[in-house]
C-alpha cells in the first residue's frame, strides 16, 4: 500500500483526488492527507472524510505529518519548484503536474535532489503514457516517414473570461514577483509542445539548432493566447500553432509527416490514423498508461518505467524559457469579435482557424504569412 498525500485540492486537483479515491478502493494506495490553502469543496470533503484523510491549510504541515511515500502537487506553476523539492528532500516521490517548473534554474535544483535521493519524479503530462506515442516514435526510428520530417500540432480552443478570471495566477506572466508563465504554449497547450517533441525523440535535449517563437493576444491578459512556435533540429522541424480564441472549437492534433507518409494523432486520446508508402492508410487504437497508478505501480514494486520522469521534460522547460522570451502582441482589434453573455464572454479571432493550419502544415510563422 503506497501512502500518498496530495497537495491542491481544486481545479485539476479533483482529478487527482478521483483517482487516488479509485486506487484506494483497489487497495494500492493510502489517501493519509491532502493540503489546500481553501477548505475542500463539498464532493472533496466527502472522499477526504470516507478515506479518513487529513486536512491541512499548509502543505508544509501536510508533508510533515504524514511522510508520504508519494506527494502529489497539483497547484500552480509558480509553487511547484519548491513543494516538490520540499517532499523530495522529506524523502517523498513525487507526481507534478505539467508544467514541472517554471525555468532551467528551477529544474536544476529539482535534478539535483532527485540524484541525491534516488527518489522518482513523475510529471503529468498524460500524453507521454499513451501506446500511440509509442507507435510513432517506433515507426520514425524505422524511418517510416522518410525524409524532411515536420511534426506539428494545433489547437483551436476558446477560453471565456471565467476560464481567465478563475485564479490569480491564470493569464498572468508574473504574480507576486515570481514567473507564472501561463500562455498558451507554455501551459494550456503544453501537451501539444511535449507530444511533438516526444515523438521526435527530442525531450531530454538540451538544446535547438534554432527556436523561434511568435505569440499574441485577443485577450486582456499578460500572456499570449495565439501563438506559433518552430524548432529546427538535426534536419527536422517541430511547429506548434494554437489558439484559445478559435472559430471552431476542435481537439488538439499532432501531426508527423514525411517524404514517405504521414500520420495523425489527437493526443488527448490514443488513436493514430497513418498513411504510409507502401502499407496505404489505416487508423490504429493503442491503450495508455494513467501516470499515477503508473507511479503507484512502481513504488509498490512492479516492474515498469515511468513514461514521463522529470528528465524527460527538459526540452520542454527549455522551449519555455524562448517562449516565454519573446515579446507578446496585441492582435488588432478589428479583428476579434466577443462571443457568448457577458458573463462568459469569450474573444475570437477572426480567419484564425485557417491561419493555425497553415502555420502548422507549412511550418511557417504568422509574420511569413503576412500577418
Ligand atoms: N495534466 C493536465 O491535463 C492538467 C490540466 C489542468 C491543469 N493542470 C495543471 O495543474 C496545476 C493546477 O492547475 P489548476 O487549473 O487546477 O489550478 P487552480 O488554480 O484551479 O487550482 C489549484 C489549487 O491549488 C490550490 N493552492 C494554491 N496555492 C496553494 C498552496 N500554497 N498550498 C496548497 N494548495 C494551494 C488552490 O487553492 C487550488 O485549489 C497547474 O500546473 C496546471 O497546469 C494539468
Amino acid at each position: 500500500m503506497v501512502r500518498v498525500a496530495l497537495v491542491g485540492l481544486g481545479g485539476f486537483g479533483a482529478v487527482h483526488l478521483a483517482e487516488l479515491d479509485r486506487l484506494a478502493g483497489l487497495g494500492k494506495v493510502e489517501l493519509v492527507g491532502c493540503a489546500d490553502t481553501v477548505p475542500p469543496a463539498p464532493a472533496a470533503a466527502e472522499v477526504l472524510e470516507r478515506r479518513r484523510s487529513v486536512f491541512h491549510e499548509r502543505y508544509e504541515e501536510l508533508l510533515e505529518a504524514t511522510r508520504p511515500d508519494l506527494a502529489v502537487v497539483a497547484t500552480p506553476p509558480h509553487l511547484h519548484a519548491e513543494m516538490a523539492a520540499s517532499a523530495l528532500r522529506g524523502g517523498s516521490h513525487v507526481l507534478l503536474e505539467k508544467p514541472p517548473v517554471v525555468d532551467m534554474a528551477e529544474m536544476r535544483v529539482l535534478e539535483e535532489l532527485l540524484s541525491e535521493t534516488g527518489l522518482y519524479c513523475q510529471v503529468g503530462f498524460q500524453s507521454l503514457g499513451s501506446g500511440a506515442l509509442g507507435r510513432l516514435r517506433e515507426l520514425r526510428r524505422a524511418g517510416a516517414f522518410g525524409d524532411e520530417l515536420r511534426v506539428s500540432a494545433t489547437g483551436h480552443w476558446q477560453r471565456d473570461s471565467c476560464y481567465w478570471q478563475r485564479s490569480a495566477w491564470a493569464g498572468r506572466d508574473k504574480l507576486d514577483g515570481r514567473a507564472v508563465h501561463d500562455g498558451a504554449l507554455a501551459n494550456p497547450f503544453a501537451h501539444a509542445v511535449m507530444s511533438c517533441l516526444a515523438v521526435l525523440g527530442w525531450e531530454s535535449l538540451d538544446g535547438f539548432d534554432e527556436v523561434v517563437v511568435e505569440r499574441f493576444r485577443a485577450n486582456p491578459i499578460e500572456v499570449d493566447d495565439t501563438s506559433v512556435l518552430r524548432v529546427r533540429h538535426a534536419a527536422a522541424e517541430l511547429v506548434v500553432a494554437v489558439t484559445l480564441c478559435a472559430e471552431t472549437v476542435r481537439e488538439p492534433v499532432c501531426t508527423v509527416r514525411g517524404t514517405l507518409g504521414s500520420a495523425v494523432w489527437g493526443y488527448t486520446g490514443d488513436e493514430v490514423a497513418l498513411d504510409l508508402a507502401g502499407r496505404g492508410a489505416s487508423v490504429e487504437r493503442l491503450a495508455r498508461a494513467g501516470l499515477l497508478e503508473e507511479i503507484v505501480d512502481v513504488l509498490s514494486g512492479e516492474d515498469r518505467e515511468l513514461s514521463c520522469p522529470l528528465v524527460r521534460t527538459r526540452g520542454f522547460v527549455r522551449l519555455v524559457e524562448a517562449i516565454t522570451a519573446a515579446p507578446v502582441r496585441e492582435i488588432a482589434r478589428s479583428r476579434i469579435a466577443v462571443e457568448g453573455s457577458p458573463a462568459a464572454a469569450s474573444r475570437v479571432v477572426t480567419g484564425v482557424d485557417e491561419i493555425v493550419d497553415a502555420a502548422a502544415s507549412r511550418g511557417v510563422l504568422l509574420s511569413e504569412l503576412g500577418l
